[in-house]
């Protein structure tokens, strides 16, 4: 968190209740209540999770809710037999939600999809057995690089319906990045589209894949959907290697039986940014994530069964897998799924958007609203948004100021805030506020989820209120591994205290037990909630003829949260110029994609080191920052995330 908002933060004293009308028909409506659920969870484990693992479909019943003989590698509901994909559609086609709406899609140019429950079941029925056409198996990896469009969503329950192992691509990473992730986990085929609609451009995404496949020799096979229906997105098929979508499912049967996979076999990869050049993949496994992401909506978002529920993020993250895919629809619940930008083709779009579906439930994140602050509350009041019942947060900490903006300008001051801490690796929400419940405060992402026994340590275990934000217990949606790195998994989650989650954020707890979450304390930026790693680009950098050194830092931005700056040196006889950042944006670019441009690349003569010659990443962050360099910090004052940073990062 940015050393301003921490003040602010440390100053917040607002408190909000929840309100009778939220409260009277929510899932839990006292705090009694929750506690008394908080404590079977934590105290019983294991029956707590066996109870709510009871409310979903197993092919066979586990022998063992957990098994932790051999920490950090838990294994849940294992003898168990389960498919993620029939928890999400085919447990809800014997009831009235078969024709109830499952996707509501809105494409950027306004084109619409509805798919009901019954509609996605035939959808996905028939690219699983295209799938299996082309000849993938259970176990195979595929990895899906798609715009927001339903067949993002089709094709990651249909990977799931036979056991495939998905692994999505945010489609606005660069060709580099594709045949990185392709070719760490041996993927067989590619999903992607002709391209997609930005802000009214064209951008063409099979052709990226191709850049992208010419390096992966795994690639059998690239299945192209044909987003543009009247308008043209110009598209190159190799006739041995790619296979039109409609081609593929066409003639393909309705009705594909879902693979009854073991509760541990794998689901999903979704790689992540490390402090460590390369993104690691995030192992997610079935039963224990299934559960996880379906008992986590059904609490926080409090589903509702007409409740209309969008969630802004891109399937491309965790946030879009958990809470636009699995999670809702494992609870039969209605999911908006939008394709653009939100200001295309004006900046009132999402709340266009919430008045033309009425939707209820609105999940987004502090970036976001900040941009809408920006943008003024006339674009929000041109819209009735009345339909709005609950907001939700996540990604990155959000300051009081846009927590209250949210409140007042889009919750019209009637509609509950939950602030959803969580990670890629935690697979589900995992510290947040149980609407109809939890008081909450602006900032603060309140207290743990059921089962989930969090706390504030320091380096060497001991319990404190400000330090490093730690998982004591298992849980069932946390990651099973770093995929091809059992070492790497050990080292980055687990090595910092025995037996028990590091996930790399500091916190702080204050008198009333609210967990406040400061930002990341390792070497990973947080850029409008994408987690970018320094050392991805700094090795960028230093792979340019001209650069000796580099150190990217993060620093407090008003509206992306966090933004990078580049400090480069050059080798002799170079010189920093225009044209030098041109060619280093353009690599960025290439090797990651525009996401990850930094703020600014400043050439510097040296880097800052201590005598032992390490860069010295704080006096670097007062100077981009214009503070005056100095050293002198305590836990108490706004330098509390620099100086957990460097505790976490001393010898
Ligand atoms: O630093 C925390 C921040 O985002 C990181 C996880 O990023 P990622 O794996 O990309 O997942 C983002 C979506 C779940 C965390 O380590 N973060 C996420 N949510 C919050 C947050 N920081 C503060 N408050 C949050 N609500």
């Amino acid at each position: 968190m940015s050393n301003e908002n921490l003040k602010t933060v440390l100053q917040e004293k607002r408190t909000f209740q929840p309100q009778d009308h939220f409260q009277k028909n929510a899932k839990i409506q006292s705090m009694e209540a929750y506690k008394e659920k908080y404590r079977e969870s934590i105290e019983n484990p294991e029956e707590f999770w066996a109870n709510a693992a009871s409310e979903l479909h197993f092919f066979k019943k586990w022998d063992r809710v957990l098994n932790a003989e051999n920490p950090p590698f838990y294994r849940w509901f294992e003898g168990g037999k389960t498919n993620i994909c029939y928890n999400c559609i085919d447990r809800h086609l014997d009831s009235a939600t078969r024709n109830k709406a499952a996707i509501i899609w809105e494409g950027e140019p306004g084109d619409e999809v509805v798919l009901t429950y019954a509609d996605l079941a035939r959808k996905v029925n028939q690219l699983a057995n295209g799938l299996k056409k082309l000849g993938v198996q259970k176990g195979d990896r595929i990895a899906i690089y798609l715009p927001m469009i339903p067949e993002l969503a089709i094709s990651v329950l249909a990977c799931a319906r036979i056991g495939a192992v998905h692994s999505v691509i945010f489609a606005g990473f660069s060709a580099d990045s594709i045949s990185d992730r392709i070719n760490d986990c041996q993927a067989k085929i590619t999903i992607t589209s002709d391209g997609v609609w930005r802000k009214g451009k064209k951008l063409l995404l099979k052709n990226i894949v191709d850049e992208a496949v010419k390096k992966c020799p795994s690639i059998e096979k690239n299945i192209v959907v044909k987003r543009s229906h009247k308008d043209h997105f110009e598209c190159a098929m190799d006739e041995n290697k790619d296979i039109w979508y409609h081609d593929l499912i066409e003639n393909c049967s309705l009705s594909c039986p879902a693979e009854e996979m073991d509760s541990e076999d794998m689901l999903f990869l979704l790689y992540t940014s490390g402090t460590t050049g390369k993104p690691k993949g995030i192992i997610h496994t079935t039963a224990g994530y299934m559960l996880y992401s379906y008992y986590t909506s059904k609490y926080v978002f409090d589903l509702q069964p007409e409740d209309v529920y969008w969630c802004t993020a891109d399937i491309g993250w965790i946030t879009g897998h958990s809470y636009i895919v699995y999670g809702p629809l494992a609870n039969g619940a209605t999911c908006l799924m939008y394709e653009g930008a939100p200001n295309a083709p004006h900046k009132g779009r999402f709340w266009e958007i919430v008045e033309k579906y009425r939707v209820n439930i609105f999940y987004t994140a502090p970036t976001a609203i900040r941009t809408f602050m920006k943008w003024g509350e006339d674009w929000v009041n041109k819209y009735d948004i009345s339909s709005l019942r609950l907001l939700g947060t996540v990604g990155e900490p959000i300051n009081p100021e846009a927590w209250m903006w949210y409140h007042k300008v889009i919750g019209k001051e009637r509609c509950p805030i939950v602030d959803t801490w969580w990670q890629t690796e935690t697979g589900g929400m995992m510290i947040t506020p149980i609407p109809g419940c939890t008081t909450t405060k602006p900032g603060s992402a309140t207290f743990p989820f059921f089962g989930i026994d969090a706390t504030i340590l320091d380096k060497d275990g001991n319990e404190q209120d400000t330090g490093f934000l730690a998982v004591r217990k298992p849980w069932p949606g946390m990651l099973r591994g770093v995929y091809g790195d059992e070492e790497r998994f050990k080292n980055t989650y687990w090595s910092q205290w025995e037996n028990i989650y590091f996930p790399g954020d500091g916190a702080r707890r204050d008198e009333d037990g609210y967990f406040w979450i400061l930002g990341r304390v390792d070497d990973v930026v947080n850029v409008s909630g994408h987690r970018i790693g320094t050392a991805e680009l700094e090795s960028i950098f230093v792979s340019h003829a001209s650069v000796a050194e580099s150190a990217v830092i993060g620093i407090d931005h008003e509206i992306k949260g966090q933004a990078m700056v580049a400090f480069v040196s050059l080798r002799e006889g170079n010189e920093g110029s225009d044209s030098l950042i041109e060619e280093l944006t353009q690599l960025v670019i290439e090797k990651i994609g525009k996401f990850a441009i930094p703020e600014r690349i400043i050439f510097t003569a040296d880097l800052p080191k201590t005598r032992s010659g390490k860069i010295m990443r704080r006096l670097l962050r007062d100077i981009a920052e214009g503070r005056a360099v100095g050293n002198v910090t305590t836990l108490a004052d706004a330098g509390v995330i620099d100086a957990l940073k460097e505790k976490y990062q001393e010898d």
